[in-house]
């Protein structure tokens, strides 16, 4: 794996490279300092208590629910229901000129594809560091997913290997913000636009996130978003797609429900598809009730992790995910950062994360290789692809999406915390990095004992 750069550690080369002792009660030190020793070696723990629940419920969601409960109609058929004042709200805070609910994230995904006329024949690219429901969605329309593979530095979606995909097959570009955090939106929309290809934005996991001062979700043909109970908003499950494009609205209302005609232009030549994947009032009610918090949420996190990227910038082998700059607000539905084992005595990850989750510190590695899975390489086989591509497309399809980026990335590289972390007070991230640094000087005893 490549060294973190110089630069990155500047900061830390003063503390740990001078063998410099941290003063006791300074923030690095901790409560119980650096001396203590870690969990895994039989020291206390470095948290005790628990990071926030997730969600946050009070009164306003139970009335919320009554509300749809004894109301006139449990699925949005009266005028000026809860999903209507959603879509209303949710629009004007991003920006957007329109906004649709429907009952996934992947629904989102799967309706715009559908209003676009994406079928048998079409490829879509997407990155390969994704949940694989923005995979799945494209694999629905029977369309040939393309992955790409990622920037290491930020773990979004390379735009150059984006561009190096495009063939004559090509019907969009669906980039995802991944872990909240934009992805290189100005090179992935001047692709769009070269290329004349639509771009899908899987804004799944970055409710409010900024580019350039505008929401994400707003700047392609159309924004995704999910309300599953992980995210930063959420209603159990649920999703929305944003768009300033009346047409392209009109086209994911008719595919959400059943191919209802809205306006003549609506339709590409593709003809009339539809289904129901519409949001029913229950979801909406609580969206609603949750979107009291959600700014003022969103604003801790951000702050928190402004505190956790300074702090970790310190620690030589650990650095935050790269922003691009045109990040103006990351959601940080996940704070994911790079960990470098050359700094911690060749302890891998797996042993690092132990280590951490040992502290009391929820973390994980985050995604795998995703175009190793057989849930995906199986696509190669399937008779229905077969049918549609051929068996040369699907073989050379495997060849396609290799991702060695995402090989290390993946399996050696990040480590995630959860947005519920970013929750917690300013102690809570200054006891990460105690931990982390704890981990980090007894690196080679916690190595050597694993089993
Ligand atoms: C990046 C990404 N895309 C798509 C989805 C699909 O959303 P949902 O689970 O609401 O279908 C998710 C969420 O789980 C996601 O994280």
């Amino acid at each position: 794996m490549k060294k973190i750069s110089r630069r990155l550690f500047l900061g830390s080369v003063s503390i740990v490279g001078t063998g410099m002792v941290l003063r006791p009660g300074s923030i690095w030190a901790g409560k119980r300092g650096l001396d203590a020793k870690p969990a895994l070696l039989g020291g206390e723990k470095t948290v005790t208590k628990r990071f926030p629940r997730w969600p946050f419920v009070d009164t306003t969601e139970e009335k919320a629910l009554l509300g749809a409960l004894h109301g006139s109609g449990w699925g949005r058929r009266v005028k000026n229901n809860a999903a209507d004042n959603f879509e209303k709200n949710y629009a004007k805070l991003l920006g957007a000129d329109h906004c649709l609910t429907v009952n996934s994230g992947t629904s989102a995904l799967f309706t715009m594809m559908g209003a676009l006329d994406i079928g048998p024949g079409d490829e879509v690219i997407l990155p390969v560091y994704t949940f694989i429901a923005t995979y799945n969605a494209v694999v629905l329309h029977n369309a040939l997913p393309i992955i790409v593979d990622i920037d290491p530095e930020s773990f979004q979606i390379d735009p150059k290997k984006m561009e190096a995909a495009i063939t004559k097959e090509t019907k969009a570009l669906m980039p995802v913000h991944i872990g909240g955090s934009p992805a290189n939106l100005d090179a992935i929309l001047e692709i769009g636009d070269r290329n004349n290809l639509p771009v899908i934005e899987d804004a799944c996991q970055a409710h409010l996130a900024e580019w350039k001062g505008k929401k994400v979700g707003t700047f392609g043909i159309g924004g995704a978003f999910s309300f599953q109970e992980s995210k930063n908003l959420n209603c159990g499950q649920g999703g929305a797609i944003t768009t300033n494009n009346r047409q392209f609205m009109d086209a994911c209302v008719g595919f959400h429900h059943q191919g209802a005609v809205l306006s003549d232009n609506a339709y590409a030549p593709g003809g009339v598809r539809g289904g129901n994947l519409r949001m029913t009032e229950f979801q909406a009610a609580i969206l609603n009730a949750q979107m009291t918090r959600l700014e003022q949420q969103a604003k801790k996190r951000s702050e928190n992790a402004a505190y956790l990227n300074k702090m970790l910038n310190e620690i030589p082998g650990m650095a935050p995910a790269k922003l691009y700059p045109g990040t103006t607000n990351s959601a940080y539905h996940l704070y994911m950062c790079r960990y470098d084992s050359n700094y911690f005595s060749g302890m891998g990850r797996a042993r690092f994360i132990e280590a951490l989750s040992a502290e009391g510190i929820p973390c994980s590695a985050g995604y795998g290789q995703m175009e190793k899975t057989p849930r995906v390489t199986a696509l190669a086989k399937s008779r229905h692809y077969l049918k549609i591509y051929g068996e040369k497309t699907m073989k050379n399809w495997l060849e396609r999406i290799q991702c060695p980026q995402n090989a290390k990335v993946s399996t050696e590289i990040a480590v995630w915390f959860g947005q519920t972390v970013l929750l917690g007070s300013k102690t809570d991230m200054e006891q990460i990095a105690e931990a982390i640094r704890k981990i980090q000087k007894y690196a080679k005893e916690i190595k050597d004992k694993a089993v």
